[in-house]
């Protein structure tokens, strides 16, 4: 296993060392990992087509890393352990032992469903040890897994289905979410109407309720264990065979399927994790996260089991049975590592200390955040509160596309500094552009964030369109890898990420297109035109504020906001719905027809005092109604 980095000192020493030979830096990273073949060369690449290349020609399995090669020293230990949605269920807990024979059981189910190396398997599954266990399965197998948050619309997972072309799906018969109960199962059978290249369904039995089996083609997840043998022979991938797609939203068009490969994603994952958190043989590690979203594949799956760790899967919400459950959670598996995002903390802050009163919380070591930035209040409740003023917090700055953690603190190793991720781990390189892509130089500057060099979990392409991710992430400013985040390099050198500077909102910690949203809008039959803009939300971070013009002036507003936003969460998920709906008679355009979004998200925040020239708009009196029919008190 690699050796962790000790002091800030250290740090600094391998940083230098990462930049100056980043070959030799991650052959000596990748050395400590199980490879049926070394690699000849360690990277190769170029950011304008983009071509990059990780460990070349080496030969592994992923999960030969994740578990065979933990079997001798740690077979008995437990890798998994699973906290339902009802504190009353009970406790399920797998050792390492246990989870080589279900993911090698699972893969030979896989495989007598007919899914090959190379094959698409969609995963719409609740939080369940399941869901861990078939990205594992697919893994060993060298199927490509797209996990589909449980939370989308039927809608929404027809089309990530459809767009890689998935054979097999699994799924469950329901999903439990605080006090309520959901078909999953139903979701899945609307989806697939419209998907024919799905030829097989595996149902994991979870909450009981009736659901309906198409013969030839559903199974269940039971029977097909009960059929197979539990040693499964690792399939020897490439380390530039896919490993995963996973589907995130974009500043244009539908969600786009990022692609990781196999040797690169496995090294840096492990790296940053073991450095980030410092785990060690007796931590429990909690990420609050779903597996649907890239930081439960990084570091809820594949990064703990890497490191021989003992990861929770936790099914349920922050608020059920009431707003003391993570602390309460924390106490019964005596958690050391929790890492959860801010939109969660400032949620619980908002119940004050007496959720937290009956919890020692004394097993805590390091607290991490994800997702969003974390506000300086919020970042100071996690550290006193949580932490007891005595867990460092790593403040973890990353993308779907990134794989794994770029900027973050080393917990107890490197400074923390309250709202910033601080610096980047060896083997990353910032660089901050102004708009025009000149690099800002030296500290106490704010511009865009990219990087100059590619790490190993680098994304490698969209599923079925390279150019889209050469236009997204390579095409801004040349020979840099644009992150979409705007970012200030403070006079110390930390980076503090500012949010989005595109099109992308994000809604407790969830991407979201603003065009995707106002597709799902225009869906509502009154519905002429919509224009979608984030605004800061208490909680949320950023809230959803649509503006939108409509065709039927008869209707009642209150039942065109509901219609509009049953809409939204059948087109895309509930996570989509707006926070508020604004009925407009014009949006400010530009006489080229551009909207003009810089005005509505001036007048989202309550904010008019500086809208600029509107004389030059197609017609300047929309904005003069949009203000007065704002849903915000105004400040001038
Ligand atoms: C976007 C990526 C990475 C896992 C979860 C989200 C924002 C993420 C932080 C942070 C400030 C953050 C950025 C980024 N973001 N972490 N620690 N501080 N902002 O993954 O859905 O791919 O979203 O989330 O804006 O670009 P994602």
């Amino acid at each position: 296993m690699s050796t962790k980095i000790k002091t800030f000192v250290e740090y600094q020493q391998q940083y230098e060392l990462s930049i100056s030979n980043p070959e030799a830096f991650w052959a000596d990273k990748a050395d400590s990992f199980v490879w049926r073949k070394k690699w000849d060369k360690v990277l190769e690449w170029n950011f304008e087509d983009p071509n990059i290349q990780w460990f070349i020609n080496g030969k592994l399995n992923i999960t030969e890393n994740c578990i065979d090669r933990h079997l001798s020293t740690k077979g008995d230990k437990t890798a998994i352990i699973w906290e339902p949605n009802n504190p009353d269920t009970p406790v399920r807990k797998l050792t390492y032992n246990e989870l080589y024979l279900e993911v090698s059981k699972f893969a030979n189910v896989l495989k007598n469903n007919n899914v090959k190396k190379g094959d698409r398997v969609c995963l719409y599954m609740p939080m369940v040890p399941e869901l861990a266990i078939a990205v594992l399965a697919c893994a060993r197998i060298g199927a490509i897994h797209s996990v589909v948050f449980a939370g989308f619309s039927s809608n929404s997972l027809a089309d990530r289905i459809k767009d890689s072309k998935v054979s097999l799906v699994v799924t469950s018969d329901g999903a439990y979410r605080g006090n309520k109960s959901m078909g999953i199962k139903k979701i899945v059978d609307e989806a697939i109407v419209s998907c024919p290249t799905v030829e097989k369904v595996i149902v994991y039995q979870h909450t009981n309720e009736p659901v309906h089996l198409v013969e030839g083609r559903d199974v269940w997840w039971t029977e097909e264990m009960n059929k197979v043998s539990s040693t499964c022979e690792p399939e020897i991938m490439d380390s530039e065979d896919p490993l995963f797609i996973l589907y995130t939203s974009g500043s244009t068009g539908t969600p786009k399927g990022v692609l990781h490969t196999t040797g690169g994603y496995m090294v840096y994952v492990d790296y940053s994790f073991q450095n980030i958190f410092q785990v060690e043989d007796n931590s429990v590690y909690w990420c609050t996260a779903d597996i649907g979203w890239i930081t439960g594949h990084s570091y809820l799956t594949y990064a703990p089991l890497l490191a021989g760790a003992t990861t929770i899967i936790f099914e349920g919400v922050p608020t059920f049975p009431d707003a003391s459950r993570f602390w309460q959670v924390i106490d019964k598996h005596n958690v050391t590592h929790f890492y959860t995002a801010p939109t969660a903390i400032r949620s619980l802050m908002s119940f004050g200390l007496e959720p937290l009163e009956n919890s020692k919380l004394d097993s805590l070591k390091v607290l991490g955040s994800v997702g969003e930035p974390i506000n300086e209040e919020a970042w100071h409740w996690y550290h006193n509160h949580v932490g007891k003023g005595n867990c460092p917090i790593v403040d973890t700055w990353w993308q779907t596309e990134t794989g794994g953690i770029l900027i973050s603190p080393l917990a107890g190793i490197t400074p923390t500094k309250p709202s910033y991720a601080t610096l980047p781990l060896p083997g990353v390189q910032p660089i901050i552009v102004d708009t025009d892509g000149n690099e800002l130089l030296g500290n106490n500057v704010e511009g865009n964030l990219c990087m100059k060099f590619p790490w190993p979990s680098i994304i490698r392409t969209t599923y079925g369109d390279h150019e889209r991710c050469r236009q997204n992430y390579f095409s801004t400013y040349k020979g840099l890898y644009f992150t979409g985040d705007g970012c200030r390099r403070d006079e110390d050198g930390y980076y503090r990420i500012l949010g989005r500077v595109d099109d992308v909102i994000n809604v407790s910690g969830h991407r979201m297109g603003t065009a995707e949203v106002e597709n799902a809008i225009n869906e509502h039959d009154d519905v002429i035109e919509s224009a979608v803009v984030g605004y800061p939300h208490d909680i949320k971070g950023q809230g959803i504020y649509a503006f939108v013009i409509c065709d039927n002036t008869t209707k009642n507003v209150e039942t065109l906001r509901v219609e509009i936003t049953n809409v939204v969460a059948k087109i895309i998920g509930p996570i989509a719905k707006p926070d508020r709906i604004q009925v407009v008679r014009g949006l400010p355009k530009t006489r080229s027809g551009k909207i003009m979004r810089r005005i509505l998200r001036k007048v989202a925040e309550g904010d008019i005092s500086s809208l600029g020239d509107t004389s030059t708009l197609l017609d300047p009196t929309v904005v003069d109604d949009i203000i007065k029919g704002a849903l915000v008190p105004l400040k001038a």
